[in-house]
């Protein structure tokens, strides 16, 4: 099946600050800081292109091994992107959303999150996800189980458990799997990410460093996309 030409759903893999920093002999928080504000140019890349959802890997499960001087800076970097971007978010129809074990966030990130997720619930022009203190198996996990809890409890039949049931526990209830990953950086792996949602995702990798990825390199990637023969499964 040919792909329609825009994908519904792009998630990022936004990888490569800490080389961007390095390669400009600049502490890693430097790449970081230019990171976030590369985020911006890719929501606008997004709109216009009439992508509906925007999922953005932000900070991983296993990224809290990081020191603690760059766990910190990319914390405080959360709470000022959500300063910064709140208001705008509700002007701009934007809707935000998060996924995550976000009860591990410092409370003040906690607060402003959810502040910005129901200030934004109504938008409907684009959904961005943040993906914050993720990991896939851990999601996985979480909803295994929750249909534990309610095997046991009587509530469903381990014979009824699908797939289906199994989204449905997820953190991405509700959202359709992404039909676009891009990965930043040249690296070729998943590192975690949406492990469940990506089984039919189509993969574009950029050589590009996070902090160079702008408008030019996400339409890049839509046009790659539009190429793809999608088949999942068939012939
Ligand atoms: C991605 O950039 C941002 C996070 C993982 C938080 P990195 O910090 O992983 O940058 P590299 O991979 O070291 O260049
Ligand atoms: C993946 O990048 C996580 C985020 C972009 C938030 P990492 O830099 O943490 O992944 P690895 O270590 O290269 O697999
Ligand atoms: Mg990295």
């Amino acid at each position: 099946m040919a792909a329609p030409a825009i994908p519904r759903h792009v998630a990022i893999i936004m990888d490569g600050n800490g080389r961007w920093a390095r390669q400009r002999a600049l502490p890693r928080l430097a790449g970081h800081e230019q990171g976030s504000k590369t985020i911006q140019a890719c929501v606008e890349a997004a709109i216009e292109a009439g992508v509906e959802f925007l999922t953005l890997y932000a900070f991983s499960s296993e990224n809290w091994k990081r020191p603690a001087a760059e766990v910190q800076g990319l914390m405080r970097l959360l709470e000022r992107f959500l300063d910064e971007r709140a208001r705008q978010m509700v002007k701009e129809g934007i809707r935000l959303q998060a996924i995550g074990r976000l009860d591990l966030l410092p409370e003040a990130c906690q607060h402003k999150l959810e502040q910005a997720i129901r200030d934004t619930s109504s938008n409907t022009r684009l959904t961005v996800i943040l993906a914050l203190s993720y990991s896939g198996r851990d999601e996985i996990v979480d909803a295994v189980r929750s249909l534990a809890r309610d095997a046991k409890a009587g509530r469903v039949a381990p014979e009824n458990i699908d797939a289906e049931m199994i989204s449905s526990r997820l953190y991405t209830a509700g959202i359709p799997d992404p039909d676009l990953l891009i990965r930043t950086s040249g690296e070729l792996r998943i590192s975690n990410f949406l492990l469940w949602q990506l089984s039919y995702t189509e993969i574009h990798v950029a050589p590009t460093l996070w902090p160079d990825f702008g408008k030019k390199e996400f339409a890049a990637a839509l046009t790659d996309y539009a190429s793809r023969q999608r088949r999942f499964g068939e012939v």
